[in-house]
């Protein structure tokens, strides 16, 4: 399966098959991790189509010419900023990961997670974070960074937490590359 992806940027030419990804991955994801908000999934496609859109660094997979998986680097969001305090305010987000349901639990991914810490290793920077309201996939991230560091109970509704982490990437660079 690996062996057919191919990483890349994506261009003004994948808007509309990007916009499409996500709005087909964040509905799967609304409705697996129970979460009843139709006008919350726009919301989060646009969100995701702003990234895009304002030129933020995004890294795409592809399986046979299409995209399956996505993760992006940049600015920080409100649910982060207005929660933290300090220098960690300027640390750039690793934000954005989503791979298509029907690619899931294939890899896809922690390949883009290697790849993203990979490009941030090689930009020197020192430090980012990352934040997670679904509960599904804040065991993942549990398992490739670690506990996290900050947690707002109930954030989103009643049993429903927002989780922040915060990572140097040189460890995390040297635990994925031996
Ligand atoms: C979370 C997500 C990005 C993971 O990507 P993926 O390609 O499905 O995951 P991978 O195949 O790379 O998974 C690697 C490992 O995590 C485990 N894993 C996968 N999904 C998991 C989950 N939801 N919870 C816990 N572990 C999970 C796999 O068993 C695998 O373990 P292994 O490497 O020890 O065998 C993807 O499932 C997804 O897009 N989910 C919906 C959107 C989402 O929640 N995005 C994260 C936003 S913060």
């Amino acid at each position: 399966m690996m062996e057919r992806v191919e990483t890349g940027r994506p261009g003004k030419k994948d808007r509309a098959e990007l916009e499409a990804f996500f709005r087909t991955t964040i509905t799967d994801t609304f409705r697996r991790n129970g979460i009843q908000d139709p006008s919350g999934i726009e919301d989060e496609v646009e969100h995701q189509m702003e990234t895009f859109d304002s030129g933020e660094e995004m890294i795409i997979a592809r399986i046979d010419g299409r995209i399956v998986g996505t993760i992006a680097c940049g600015r920080q969001n409100r649910s982060v900023r207005d929660n933290i305090s300090g220098e960690l305010k300027g640390l750039p987000e690793v934000k954005g990961v989503y791979v298509h349901p029907d690619y899931q639990s294939r890899g896809i991914g922690s390949h883009l997670w290697k790849t993203m810490i990979s490009e941030l290793h090689e930009r020197g920077i020192a430090r980012a974070c990352l934040d997670s309201g679904y509960r599904l996939s804040q065991q993942y991230w549990t398992g490739k960074i670690g506990e996290p560091d900050v947690v707002m109970k109930d954030y989103w509704g009643k049993g429903e937490d927002q989780m922040i982490w915060f990572f140097p990437i040189e460890d995390l660079y040297t635990g994925l590359h031996g």
